[in-house]
């Protein structure tokens, strides 16, 4: 066989010459997680942010689908071949479902939307990388973002190629003062800030929430700056029962500062890999001539993947409309479940460490799936390997949700596929691990 000049097989690439981010860990965070949940899969799971699976449904795929074709038929008027083609055909980059999405926009959240404004999208995932592909120009254009972030947020920025600005976390997530000192210093550096990613309600990582004012502060700091607010809202609608559900950011937008992006994965199926960006932004060319955001999205859109699955979104969308397009409805059961598991976990937590004086310490989110448990000391993926192999119980590191490198004391704990005996049975393993590393290092 021939060996090429830089001592290469046919066949053999050099890692240094693929895309440089591939060998960083952002990339290869979710993998990570995904790999080391299949390799113990005798291990209680309190790491798996997916959604509760007791009410999954086989049959329930081909109930949607028949439902929502009706909806093409009966209330669209679609001819039997137009169905067909609707379903069988490549389709409307910006999708089908558009009209039930900006429906449910509406029953669920008070946000109003035109229809033309939204981007059917293959999962939030790729909404992220178009509008962070639409507002990357330069290497000036910088994002900002709260500490801990989204990872999937942070790999889409790595793709393409935005650095992410980290602002410190205040009680809610949020430290808006720190968010004006960053934006001075940003601009200050000759950076331009295009936009803030945020998760207003139960975030991942942190479970935290926004209060009503901050909500109101943060969009007069974008609408003064000049900035989008890129709102990310998975888990919003999992408030518990008691709870108040507070208003999304777009419902309160009045300056068109927020580009929504939306996930059915929790709230509808992940599998169906169908989420969606509003972005009812008007862009204007140098002759004078607007067009909506959502439009220039659709162009990066149709390079990317084209359109979104037409049989996956009739999935979502037949869910939508069995639910008179209230997901909230659709998932009260669920809500039930992460409200009785999160209670659950929060007074097993209290039960197991009583004492704050022995430096553990936990939040308590008032929905969402998300705990995040403080411990005095550095909580890695070795420890995780550790706490896999030999305690059978698995969790994340926070340390995958800040810059590399850094050193992190915290772990969390995801409620939303467990049942209650292994909430107990995972806390109590976790407790045991937690009090060999203090014994340890003691
Ligand atoms: C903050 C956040 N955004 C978005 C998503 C979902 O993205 P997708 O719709 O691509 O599954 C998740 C899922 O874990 C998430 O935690």
């Amino acid at each position: 066989m021939s060996t090429t000049a830089d001592g290469l097989q046919p066949g053999e690439l050099h890692a240094g010459e693929l895309f440089g981010a591939l060998v960083e860990p952002a990339l290869n965070s979710m993998n990570f997680l995904n790999e080391i949940s299949i390799r113990y899969p005798e291990a209680v799971s309190l790491a798996a942010g997916r959604p509760a699976e007791e009410f999954f449904e086989i049959g329930s795929i081909e109930r949607y689908l028949r439902r929502f074709c009706q909806h093409l038929e009966q209330d669209l008027g679609y001819s039997e071949a137009e169905v067909r083609r609707a379903l069988f055909q490549y389709g409307r980059t910006k999708g089908i479902v558009h009209g039930l999405i900006a429906a449910n926009l509406a029953i669920d959240e008070g946000i109003e939307v035109d229809p033309e404004s939204i981007v059917v999208t293959v999962g939030c995932q790729e909404a992220m990388v178009l509008v962070l592909r639409a507002l990357r120009t330069g290497p000036t254009d910088v994002l900002l973002a709260f500490t801990p972030n989204y990872v999937g947020l942070t790999g889409a920025a790595r793709l393409v190629e935005l650095p992410v600005l980290p602002v410190a976390a205040g009680p809610g997530g949020i430290d808006l003062d720190d968010l004006e000192v960053q934006l001075r210093r940003a601009r200050a550096a000759g950076l331009r800030p295009r936009g803030c990613y945020v998760m207003p309600d139960f975030a991942n990582p942190s479970g935290l929430s926004l209060e009503l004012a901050e909500r109101r502060r943060l969009l007069q700091i974008a609408a003064t700056e000049g900035i989008l607010l890129l709102e990310d809202n998975p888990y919003g609608l999992f408030h518990h029962a008691d709870g108040q559900h507070q208003p999304t950011l777009k419902a309160l937008d009045e300056h068109r500062c927020v580009v929504y992006l939306g996930s059915f994965a929790k709230t509808a199926m992940p599998g169906a890999r169908v989420g969606y960006v509003v972005a009812d932004q008007q862009v204007i060319d140098s002759t004078g001539q607007r067009s909506l955001l959502a439009d220039e999205l659709s162009k990066i859109k149709s390079m990317l993947t084209v359109n979104t699955s037409p049989i996956s979104q009739a999935v979502v969308g037949g869910k939508l409309l069995e639910n008179d397009c209230s997901l909230v409805q659709a998932n009260e059961r669920e809500r039930g479940v992460y409200t009785r598991n999160m209670r659950q976990m929060l007074e097993g937590l209290a039960a197991r460490f009583p004492d704050p004086e022995k430096g553990i310490r936990f939040n308590a989110p008032v929905g969402g799936f998300f705990v995040v448990v403080t411990v005095p000391f550095p909580v890695d993926d070795s420890l995780l390997e550790r706490s896999a192999a030999d305690y059978g119980v698995l969790w994340t590191s926070m340390h995958h949700f800040y810059e590399p490198g850094a050193v992190v004391n915290a772990l969390r704990l995801s409620c939303s596929t467990v049942t209650p005996a292994q909430i107990e049975t995972g806390l109590d393993r976790l407790a045991m691990l937690i009090n060999d590393e203090l014994k340890m290092r003691s």
